[in-house]
């Protein structure tokens, strides 16, 4: 392997133990201001340190993140379509590998919809990129979206939407966790980091990356199960420990509680916030998670 493409590589999922802990700040790119990531600076000030690299798009890392600050950066370069339009897997690539190198970024990442409607289009556009991308040793992280229309969340499924991105030179791809995970982790050649989708309570999210990595993914992706924690900061230090550390869901929830301080917390009291999402127009029943 090239060397600067390793060299990338060892940024997102650390040599170290080969794992990975990502902050995902890329939803606005089609869900608009998101709950708790209205304010960008905000929300991604007090977790960048805690993360191993950021999910973000070009717009929102010029304007919201310091340069001076060295978090390595993957960068969704594909768009093209929002939360009120006709159809979302219907995604371009919309930021140039020029501008990628200019923002000295450590990987770039696209949304692969494999049986949707547009699987064409975004399949040959993710080729197209590795392509384009391989000649800078830069990495692609392929992100297999999920949604009513496309596929369900099965390991029937995303084993078929891993192996398609990894046959088209994927270097990391990002899924969904599911049952029978191994499964979809043993047929796919590329290392796997899980999403952490939907709010869901901390304890389950901390359960959810336990399991994930304990199935074969090298890491996580999270985004909404960390910033629309009650406390951000807990959560990722939380996640960090099953990540990086050897805490399993109890030592993990425990340590929430602790930087929370809210040591007596049970898990049951702890619900998933209602209004995640909340942008999402009334009379457009799509969704993807
Ligand atoms: C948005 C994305 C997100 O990066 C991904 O879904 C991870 O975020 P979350 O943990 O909130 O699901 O690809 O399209």
């Amino acid at each position: 392997m090239d060397w600067g493409l390793k060299n990338r590589i060892a940024r997102i999922i650390s040599p170290a133990d080969n794992k990975a802990l990502m902050l995902a700040v890329d939803h606005g790119y089609f869900l608009g201001p998101t709950e708790k990531l209205e304010d960008l600076k905000k929300t991604i000030a007090p977790l960048a340190k805690h993360c191993d690299s950021l999910m973000i798009t070009r717009g929102a890392l010029r304007t919201s993140v310091n340069p001076d600050y060295p978090v390595p950066v993957v960068l969704r370069v594909s768009g093209g379509t929002s939360i009120i339009g006709e159809d979302l897997s219907q995604e371009d690539i919309t930021v140039s590998i020029k501008d990628a190198l200019r923002l000295n970024v450590a990987a770039v990442a696209m949304s692969v919809f494999v049986g949707s409607k547009y699987e064409y289009q975004t399949i040959v556009n993710l080729g197209k990129l590795v392509s384009e991308a391989e000649e800078y040793g830069i990495p692609v992280l392929a992100v297999t979206a999920v949604g009513k229309e496309i596929g369900t969340k099965d390991a029937r499924y995303l084993s078929l939407a891993c192996r398609v991105a990894a046959e088209q030179g994927a270097h990391i791809v990002k899924t969904y966790y599911c049952e029978n995970f191994e499964k979809v982790v043993k047929s796919c050649p590329v290392p796997i980091i899980i999403a952490g989708g939907k709010k869901i309570p901390e304890k389950d999210a901390l359960k959810l990356t336990y399991d994930a990595l304990k199935a074969g993914a090298v890491g996580v992706d999270m985004g909404r199960n960390i910033w629309q924690s009650d406390n951000p900061v807990a959560m990722i230090k939380a996640v960090h420990s099953i990540v990086h550390g050897t805490n399993n869901v109890e030592q993990a929830f425990t340590l929430y509680k602790q930087l929370s301080g809210k040591p007596n917390q049970k898990s049951n009291n702890n619900k998933p916030n209602q209004k995640s999402n909340n942008n999402k127009p009334n009379n457009k029943p799509k969704k993807r998670n």
